[in-house]
């Protein structure tokens, strides 16, 4: 059994500070600041600079980020990386800012560029050199701040640099940057995070290091995240939601994650639906499919679900976990089911296809996930729930 993660994490209200001592440990000079434009306008990445500044650190801060970013947004940003001849990356945003440091970290003391060494096109060998990074998150969600791969658009396809060297050295998940999000991406996020937990506490590659870390996730995420969804000064909600998705983050990297995400990405390839609603809207269908594969260890979680298991069986109770899935993705305001986003019953053939490319993640689920599977559960979700 290992765990991997980062060399340092820290969290908590205020773990913005830890960059004064680390710019000491690594003697950092220069530094490359990437930062999503909305923090730079809120001027929230001033909590950052004004470390820099105190240390008389000479620092570049660009906003030249998008959201699911493309290989051309990659190398533009390895550029600048190059340009500016930084010895460290600072990546404060969402999941695609983060990916996008954490592979300009790695791409740009290579010899090639980000298209050289994506998993399924690259042609070029990483070697083992990169720039240090810190990484910071500044939603609840996708765990990218202790994970090792930075995901890119490739047209209509999705392709990944995946490597240890990946791996963060330093993460800080300081809420902080999290109490300005707006609730449709809160709600998102923190469902996303929620995924991340539950589908590696049923992974076929859990571990007890990795189910402790997603019980845990999964607590702190479910009786916090309709707080910090809804009620703006409720910090210490948005706290723990931000706790859960770094603990969930941590166990999904180790563990996997499967089914849900194996069949949200068409509906973000195809449909160009945001990753934290693909997997929300999904979530309840999979669990109703594939319950029977896992209800042992699913009804485990009655206590976090506050499920009364007296006189039921596993079955019985994680259909009550299901149900209150359904109405937690109700309760922050996101859609459940396919319908509401114009996605019709011819479309369902094109994300079965789509999903069955996915061997990766579907590998680990606890049903086996065959084509007929996919499409019914694809189906559930169009239709809506069943009361
Ligand atoms: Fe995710």
């Amino acid at each position: 059994m290992k765990l991997i993660s980062p060399k340092f994490i820290y969290h908590g209200l205020e773990s913005t500070q830890e960059i004064e001592n680390i710019l000491g440990d690594i003697e950092a000079k220069k530094v490359y600041l990437l930062c999503d434009p909305i923090l730079k306008e809120i001027n929230a990445i001033e909590k950052v600079t004004a470390i820099l500044e105190s240390k008389n650190i000479e620092y570049v801060t660009s906003t030249n980020v998008m959201a699911e970013p493309s290989v051309e947004k990659g190398n533009e940003i390895v550029e600048e990386v190059r340009e500016a001849n930084p010895d460290l990356i600072i990546g404060l945003g969402g999941g695609s800012t983060i990916d996008l440091a954490k592979a300009a970290s790695l791409v740009t003391p290579q010899a090639g560029n980000i298209e050289n060494y994506l998993n399924l096109t690259g042609d070029m060998e990483l070697e083992n050199k990169k720039i240090p990074n810190i990484l910071m998150p500044s939603t609840s969600g996708t765990g990218a701040e202790v994970t090792d791969i930075a995901v890119f658009s490739t047209g209509d396809s999705k392709d990944a640099i995946t490597n240890p060297l990946m791996i963060a050295d330093y993460a800080i998940a300081d809420p902080f940057y999290t109490y300005s999000l707006p609730p449709k991406v809160a709600a998102a996020s923190g469902v996303d995070a929620l995924t991340h937990a539950i589908e590696c506490f049923t992974s076929i590659d859990a571990t007890p290091l990795t189910d402790n870390l997603a019980y845990g996730a999964i607590e702190k995420i479910y009786s916090n995240i309709r707080e910090a969804v809804w009620d703006k000064s409720n910090y210490k909600a948005k706290d723990e939601l931000s706790l859960g998705s770094l603990m969930a983050g941590l166990s999904f990297y180790n563990g996997g994650v499967a089914g849900v995400h194996a069949l949200a990405y068409p509906l973000g390839g195809n449909f160009k639906i945001p990753h934290g609603e693909s997997n929300a809207v999904l979530l309840p269908y999979v669990y109703g499919e594939i319950i029977k594969s896992c209800s042992n260890k699913l009804s485990r979680l009655a206590p976090v679900f506050k499920i009364e298991t007296h006189g039921k069986n596993n079955m019985e109770i994680s259909k009550d976990i299901t149900d209150k899935l359904f109405d937690l993705v109700t309760e922050v305001g996101l859609p459940e089911n396919l319908q509401h986003y114009n996605i019709k019953e011819q479309d369902i053939e094109l994300l079965t296809k789509n999903a069955l490319k996915q061997t990766r993640l579907l590998v680990r689920s606890p049903l086996e996930l065959k084509e007929d599977v996919i499409r019914k559960i694809y189906t559930s979700a169009l239709n809506g729930r069943k009361k």
